[in-house]
């Protein structure tokens, strides 16, 4: 018997995106589409098991081996450093990391900047390339409401449309780095499931290529 590919999707709209990615390259997992509360889905034609999972979550299973290959924004693999494979940018997800802050918002130098994020990694790691001394604010969500609030000065947060920004009376100060979705494999399945691997990998390769052209 053909031994399953495990891939783990990140729940959600993203998520969505790449199962459809797959699907266009022979991947296809017909009840995926049909059930809306089930985690996990499998075609044993195809050889192919998706689960979904929450979108933080995506390196876990794939770092300790649940899931062979899986999918997380470049913004997840910046912030924890899983011990994975990227293998692709899958050139979709696309947004920003960037530092934002109340329009108007006079940075003081000679201040210590107050921080807001759920990227503390990622904000440490900028602001000390700068020398610049913070007092981070960790948050696991609404980072926008920090500096409404006077919490913070600014926060480091994914910016996609703006949109979140602009509602919030808030503005792009510096973008830290561009984001985008990467498919990712367990090093050991990268081994042992070589050739299931690659071929997927190569097919998604090719999609993207054509979509170039
Ligand atoms: C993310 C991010 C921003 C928003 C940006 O939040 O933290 O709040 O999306 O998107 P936009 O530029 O298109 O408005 P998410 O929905 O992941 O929720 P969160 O509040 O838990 O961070």
């Amino acid at each position: 018997m053909k031994e399953f590919l495990n891939i783990a999707l990140p729940k959600g709209r993203l998520g969505e995106k790449v199962y459809a990615m797959f699907e266009s390259v022979g991947y296809d997992c017909p009840s995926i589409r049909e059930n809306n509360r089930k985690l996990i889905f499998e075609n044993e034609t195809v050889g192919v098991r998706y689960f979904w999972v929450k979108p933080s979550d995506v390196t876990i299973y794939v770092e300790r081996g649940a899931a062979d290959v899986g999918v997380a924004g470049k913004d997840i693999l910046l912030e924890y450093t899983p011990d994975v494979y990227e293998l692709l940018d899958m050139k979709t997800g696309n947004c920003r990391m960037a530092v934002a802050a109340p329009v108007g918002f006079r940075d003081d130098p000679a201040r210590t900047l107050r921080v807001a994020t759920k990227f503390s990694n990622i904000a440490r790691n900028y602001y000390s390339e700068q020398g610049r001394e913070i007092d981070m604010i960790k948050l696991n969500g609404s980072i926008e409401l920090a500096p409404i609030l006077g919490l913070s000065d600014v926060i480091v947060d994914i910016v996609e449309t703006g949109t979140t920004l602009r509602e919030n009376r808030l503005e792009v100060v510096e973008t830290i780095i561009p984001i985008s979705a990467r498919l990712i494999a367990n090093k050991a399945s990268y081994q042992f499931k070589n050739e299931q691997i690659r071929r997927l990998t190569e097919r998604i390769e090719q999609k993207l290529s054509e979509a170039e052209s």
